[in-house]
């Protein structure tokens, strides 16, 4: 993969130290209100966390360790974190006033988004071909690298959460067959839909909005201190999949997709259900009881799964019902 489009001149002005060999840091000035909209930022943090992924091949290798980049993603993270903390706020505040059990609270933040007709309900009943594969487009930039920034956590945990991640991974890394990793079936889902399933293949198409879905887990995963919010978000998470990923086989299955489409979607049916158990009553309740400090993390982690997601959901629906692409065009990728 090569480094995707600037999209302003901060990602312009970064892309361009990433490809010399001495980086020097980039001046960021954001506005913490505006940047999980803004595409400029998003695609430099994007950018930034993907070198402790899978990396550039423009990029050098050791540019992930590089005190330049390191400084610039931390002041980008400064406005991100408090983007995240403004928006989940509210309803943490109102989690944490209820009685002091952690799986209860974060049935109560995830249970605290607008309740909406929804994008999986589009999705099975009204969604075109071209939609749905819109929706896969914006899906591929996490399932192509899924349950890879929760996985982060692993050395960060100790007793029975770690356990439970283990276990919940195992799956998520197919249970010890490379063809069942799920990431392999996503990327099997989005050929069966005649798209790319190239990693990263979709980076320069998608809105800031989805871009910060992931840098979300990207930030909770890679900071230790927040280990708390990427297990919240992990529960989160595996408790908003099962139903939805029902509607998501149903609509594939009504508009004809080749069967790996709605495989990928069954896949997680029962096993997201499974995962939500472990999730939410082992890893996060466990984690909690082990060290109370933790408990705001976990509900910020999970809130912050919830509503990202609903924005992004809504962006795409508001978009398909005024007769809109939801991702970006041609002439908006490039930059003046
Ligand atoms: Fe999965
Ligand atoms: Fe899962």
């Amino acid at each position: 993969m090569q480094l995707p489009r600037p999209r302003g001149p901060l990602s312009e002005r970064l892309f361009a130290e990433m490809l010399t060999p001495d980086p020097t840091v980039v001046p960021v000035e954001l506005d913490p209100t505006r940047v999980l909209g803004d595409d400029d930022a998003q695609v430099a943090l994007w950018a930034l966390y993907e070198l402790s992924y899978r990396g550039f091949d423009n990029v050098a290798p050791d540019h992930e360790w590089c005190p330049a980049l390191l400084s610039t993603r931390a002041s980008i993270e400064e406005a991100f974190e408090q983007s995240l903390r403004d928006l989940t706020t509210p309803a943490v505040e109102r989690a944490v006033g209820r009685p002091e059990y952690t799986a209860e609270q974060l049935l109560a933040v995830i249970d605290d988004v607008e309740d909406e007709p929804g994008l999986a309900q589009f999705l099975q009943r009204r969604a075109t071909e071209e939609q749905y594969r819109e929706f896969l487009v914006h899906r591929s930039l996490y399932h192509l690298k899924e349950s890879d920034p929760h996985a982060w956590a692993i050395p960060r945990l100790e007793g029975a959460p770690k356990v439970a991640l283990a276990e919940l991974q195992y799956d998520e890394f197919g249970a010890g067959r490379a063809d069942q990793l799920h990431s392999t079936l996503f990327a099997r889902a989005l050929e069966g839909a005649g798209l790319d399933p190239a990693y990263g293949a979709y980076v320069d198409v998608v809105p800031a909005l989805t871009l910060a879905v992931n840098n979300a887990m990207s930030f909770f995963g890679l900071h230790r201190r927040l280990r708390g919010a990427i297990m919240g978000h992990l529960a989160a998470f595996e408790s908003t999949s099962s139903l939805p990923c029902r509607r998501y086989s149903g609509g594939a299955a009504r508009l004809g997709f080749d069967e790996r489409v709605s495989h990928y979607f069954d896949e997680h049916v029962e096993a997201d259900a499974v995962h939500e158990q472990l999730a939410v009553r082992t890893i996060c309740q466990r984690l909690v009881d082990q060290d109370a400090s933790l408990q705001r993390d976990v509900l910020l982690g999970a809130s912050t799964c919830v509503q990202l997601d609903a924005q992004a959901g809504r962006q795409m629906t508001g978009a398909w019902e005024q007769g809109r692409s939801s991702l970006l065009e041609a002439s908006q990728q490039e930059v003046a």
